[in-house]
């Protein structure tokens, strides 16, 4: 009688799956980075200059982008089931993992919705890589700044989450080395022991 194969998805059942490892890793550097470039937006095109336009539907092109791939993300993670939280995590820590990530997806979800939303209800509209997406609100500059100082003001936030998460998930891989890092962890390769 041969041996049953060990089934190598139970054996990493602690593990994320490689399509949530991807999605968190390929959203969080591209939010990083777009969270930077909408801060530095002033800096890198000040107001009135001739790049200004251009920079500035870059950013939003950029934003819609990631708004997409935000989307897919959610979509995925609702159909699938994160793995089980080690038994030894205390439970104050399992609620603050829950209450953090759902901010986190709350945010990442209010960022693209309101720059998109507020371009909507202004004159620029938005350049999609070039092409004008014909705006469907009205120019109204009062529904604009609402809308913009919730970009703003949501961005502030989602950046001090952000440091939060990445000091928490340090502190899990370097200092407590309870295996919570390596759950999405990118795999360096295929297992072959
Ligand atoms: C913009 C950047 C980031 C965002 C928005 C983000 C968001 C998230 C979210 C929402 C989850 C929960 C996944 C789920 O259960 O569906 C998660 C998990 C995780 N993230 Fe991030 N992340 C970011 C960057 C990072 C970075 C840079 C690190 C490492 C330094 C990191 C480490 C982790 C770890 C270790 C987990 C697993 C936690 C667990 O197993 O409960 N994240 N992240
Ligand atoms: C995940 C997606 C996005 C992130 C993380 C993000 C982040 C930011 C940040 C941090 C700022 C600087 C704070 C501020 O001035 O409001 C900003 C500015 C801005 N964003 Fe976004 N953004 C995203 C998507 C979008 C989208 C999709 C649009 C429009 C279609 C957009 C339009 C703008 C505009 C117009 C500004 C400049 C506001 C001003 O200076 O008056 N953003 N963004």
């Amino acid at each position: 009688m041969s041996k049953k194969p060990v089934n190598p998805s139970a054996v990493e059942s602690t593990r994320y799956g490689h399509v949530a490892i991807a999605l968190h890793w390929l959203i969080g550097l591209g939010l990083l980075a777009q969270i930077t470039f909408g801060f530095l937006l002033d800096e890198i095109a000040p107001r009135g200059t001739p790049t200004r336009g251009s920079v500035i539907n870059l950013h939003k092109s950029l934003g819609l982008v990631l708004g997409l791939l935000i989307v897919l993300r959610l979509l995925w993670r609702l159909r699938h089931q994160p793995p089980s939280l080690p038994a030894s995590l205390p439970s104050w820590q399992r609620s603050a993992a829950t209450l953090s990530h759902r901010t986190l997806y709350a945010c990442m979800i209010a960022m693209p919705l309101s720059g998109y939303i507020a371009s909507n209800f202004s004159k620029h509209g938005v350049k999609f890589f070039g092409t004008a997406l014909r705006p469907w609100g009205s120019d109204a500059p009062a529904v604009y700044g609402v809308l913009n100082g919730l970009h703003y003001a949501t961005g502030w936030l989602f950046a001090a989450l952000i440091a939060v998460h990445i000091a928490a998930a340090l502190k899990h891989g370097l200092i407590h080395r309870d295996g919570i890092f390596s759950r999405i962890a990118p795999r360096r390769s295929a297992s072959h022991s």
